[in-house]
Formats: structure tokens, sequence, C-alpha cells
């Protein structure tokens, strides 16, 4: 399962990508809207630190200007993967970007019957969102597993892009269920190396170990 990073800030990219577990990063209106700078110019940025997919979303309802402003993200980096929603309107655009060679993630994705309209579209990724479904009381995590059986059974390319994931048993739980990829926060990226025992483990490990450098040295003054 590969690892995206959900979010638009460039601080936290740059930390994640020198960890080298980050295969690709997620924005949206929401995230880039946090940062203050334009939309271009924060995906340039983004660009130069990750080699994977960025996700890029457009800002309408209308299919033909989600065509035009996909043709203008892709000239921003070849990174750029176009998102749309799963609406018909962003299903139009997906089979038309998908004819121009163009690579979707169909987000704001709750439904397998959503997801499975994404695949037949021609979608690159398909994003069910999780966190946003368990919110309302809903099993998020088994729109994934079902649409991970579904595009297993009919052959779909289409890949599994877990999202809205808010903690890291979500991450397990993607992984469990098969998704290809899972984008997370980047406090959740960060907590999928934490264990309270593995930092006093290994805190034990090098006290042992100087206390050994002491006595050796003590021994080498003796002689
Ligand atoms: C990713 O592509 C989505 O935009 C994101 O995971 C949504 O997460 P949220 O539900 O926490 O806003």
């Amino acid at each position: 399962m590969k690892f995206f990073l959900d979010t638009g800030n460039l601080e936290e990219i740059r930390t994640g990508a020198g960890w080298g577990i980050v295969d690709g990063v997620t924005t949206n209106p929401s995230l880039a809207g946090k940062e203050g700078m334009d939309y271009r110019d924060l995906i340039r940025e983004i660009a130069k630190m990750v080699s994977g997919p960025i996700s890029v979303e457009t800002t309408t309802n209308d299919p033909k200007e989600m065509l035009a402003q996909a043709r203008e993200y892709v000239t921003w980096s070849q990174n750029v993967v176009v998102k749309v929603p799963a609406t018909a309107e962003g299903i139009t655009a997906a089979m038309a970007l998908r004819d121009l060679g163009i690579r979707t993630n169909v987000t704001l994705t709750f439904s397998v019957n959503q997801a499975l309209v994404a695949a037949k579209a021609g979608a690159y990724f398909v994003s069910p969102f999780v966190g946003r479904l368990d919110d309302i009381g809903h099993d998020g995590m088994e729109v994934v597993r079902q649409a991970v059986q579904i595009f297993r059974t009919y052959g779909f390319k289409t890949q599994v892009l877990a999202s809205s994931l808010r903690h890291p048993l979500h991450v397990t739980q993607a992984a469990l269920a098969g998704a290809d990829i899972a984008t997370v926060p980047f406090k959740v990226m960060e907590q999928l190396f934490k264990h309270p025992l593995t930092e006093s483990g290994q805190a034990k490990f090098l006290a042992d170990w100087q206390k050994l450098q002491a006595e050796l040295e003590k021994k080498k003054a003796k002689v």
C-alpha cells in the first residue's frame, strides 16, 4: 500500500518527503485555502519535493469548466492528477479526461456505486471518504473493502485511494481492506512510527550502551 500525504502544507511535505515514505500528495480547496498561496504556485512547490502523483481539485460544478481547469492543472506539473467530484457532472468530465489521457481522482465518494461508476468512467483513482462516513454513523471502511473486491472481480484498473483517514487504526484497516493507497494527514503519518515501547526500549539500549562504554574506559584507565 502506498502512502500519500493529505495536506497542502509545504513544511509538512518537506518533512514527510525526508522520511522517504511519501508516495504522493492529495490536496483539496479546503487544504489549499489554509496555505494562503496561489494554487498553481503551491502545486509547483509540492512537485519540487514529491515525485509521485499530486491530486489537484477542480472548483466548479460545470463539466466543461472542469475540463478547462484540468487542461490548465496538467501544465503545472506532470505529476498532477485532476480531482473531480463523484457527481454526474464529475463523472462526465472524468470520461472526457480519460479520452484526453488526463488522470483523474474521483473524490467525495461515499458509496460503492459511486466508486463503481468512477471505475467505469476510467478514473485513475477513486477516493472513498472513510472518516466523513464514520462521522455520520456509517462504516466508512466498508466502502473501501467492497470497492477493492469489486474492482478485483471485474479487473478494473482504477486504484482505491482510502481518504479522509483520521487515525492510525484507519491506516491498518485500509491496508487490511486491500486499499492501493492511504492518504493521511501529517499527524497521522507521524503517529505511524510511534510506539511507547519503542521509545522506552531505545532509551534503555542507549543507556546500557553508555554504561558499558564507561566501564570499559574505567578498566582501561586501571591497566
Ligand atoms: C483527500 O483527497 C480528501 O480531500 C481528504 O482526505 C478529506 O479529508 P477530511 O474528511 O478529513 O477533510
